[in-house]
């Protein structure tokens, strides 16, 4: 199987699947618990039913949107995502090099590969910073300064993860960095050289936001332990009213769910909300954002960005999350495999079916922009 037999995340998938060591696709694919919320994610678009519109004269489709003060040539953007460069070896910069070539907003992790810097230097396409609020005050206050320093457009507050969600596939593996494998975990790794040689032959691995702060030399940092121990549990609005007002920006709150919480992000401050559960990768057993998302625009969507992630394999995803009020969608694993598959190449191909499925559904669905997108489009079973 090749790239070019690639037309779905599911294609990806499985060429990811064959090019990772399992323990590092077992990462990427893994959620919490019995991966219930990661399951219903993309099940919940499946309870809804799109009802087109026809005769409208559709040839020329604008899917271009403005979120968060960006204007983004189409409405979905790739969410910050941790350790990229253990997918591929060109991680951020493949995945910020594909972004910036179909128009579309990127994220750079806290546990990203390569430096905030170095990307925003390499594209104009915006950039958001999916911050981590650890229990050392200080270097909270040192990311932000070097964000805003790199002209970061958009902070991203990931508010979720307050502590490690529970992921077996990991623990079964001995996913950690370093590399802390159980005897099943390195064979894994020993049945897939290509990848190892790959990662041995690139520039070593580091985490560039971090790595002045953290000893990365003394133990493995599993991403569990690194949640439950460098995070600070008692971080609350009052931290983030002080964090918005610091950065005097584009701020977003990445994982709110309820209708209270979006209230209280308008509230202090916020330009924008994202409707996560972090890929199901947390608190299994809550809700899919796409079930969440109707009551929380209702609620806010007049004041705030609605945005949402989680599920997003098909460009019917989208147009139904946009149709419902959504602002803009994010997207994970969907160019997380096809980067494991193939780098830059793979993520461009991935944005690429994604832009023509949205263009298709769009001119099926008799509309040439975004804005006509509407509730009447929607029926729920
Ligand atoms: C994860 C974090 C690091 O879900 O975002 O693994």
């Amino acid at each position: 199987m090749r790239l070019r037999d690639c037309h779905n995340f599911h294609d990806f998938r499985k060429l990811a699947r064959r090019r990772l060591p399992g323990p590092i696709f077992d990462y990427i694919d893994g959620a919490a618990d019995d991966e219930v919320t990661h399951r219903r994610n993309t099940a919940s678009f499946e309870r809804c039913d799109l009802v087109p519109n026809v005769l409208r004269g559709v040839e020329n489709i604008d899917m271009s949107v403005t979120v968060l003060g960006q204007k983004l040539a189409m409405p979905i953007y790739c969410s910050p995502t941790a350790l990229q460069r253990l997918f591929h070896h060109t991680g951020e910069r493949a995945v910020a090099a594909a972004a910036a070539k179909y128009g579309t907003m990127f994220g750079v992790s806290s546990l990203g590969t390569v430096s905030l810097e170095e990307l925003r230097k390499a594209h104009d396409t915006p950039q958001v910073y999916q911050f981590y609020y650890h229990r050392d005050r200080s270097l909270n206050r040192t990311m932000m300064q070097r964000a805003k320093e790199a002209g970061v457009q958009v902070m991203m507050l990931t508010v979720d993860s307050i502590t490690g969600g529970n992921r077996e596939r990991d623990k079964r593996t001995g996913f950690s960095i370093p590399f802390r494998l159980t005897l099943a975990g390195m064979y894994q790794f020993g049945i897939k050289p290509a990848w190892g040689i790959n990662y041995l032959t690139h520039e070593r691995f580091k985490l560039p936001q971090l790595d002045q702060h953290v000893d990365m030399g003394s133990g493995a940092l599993s991403i569990s332990k690194y949640f439950t121990e460098m995070l600070d549990p008692s971080m609350n609005w009052d931290d983030v009213a002080e964090m918005v007002r610091l950065w005097n920006g584009q701020f977003c709150l990445k994982g709110v769910m309820s209708v209270a919480d979006a209230r209280r992000a308008v509230e202090i401050g916020c330009t924008g909300i994202v409707l996560s559960n972090h890929g199901g990768r947390q608190l299994d057993g809550s809700r899919a954002p796409f079930d969440q998302l109707a009551e929380i625009v209702d609620a806010v969507g007049d004041r705030i960005d609605v945005i949402m992630d989680g599920g997003i394999q098909r460009g019917t995803h989208v147009l139904k999350a946009l149709s419902l009020g959504a602002k803009a969608v994010g997207v994970g694993r969907y160019y997380l495999y096809p980067l494991a598959a193939a780098g830059q190449a793979g993520v461009e191909r991935a944005l690429d079916l994604m832009r023509s499925e949205l263009e298709r559904g769009m001119k099926l669905m008799g509309c040439t922009a975004i804005n006509q997108l509407s509730r009447e489009n929607l029926r729920f079973r």
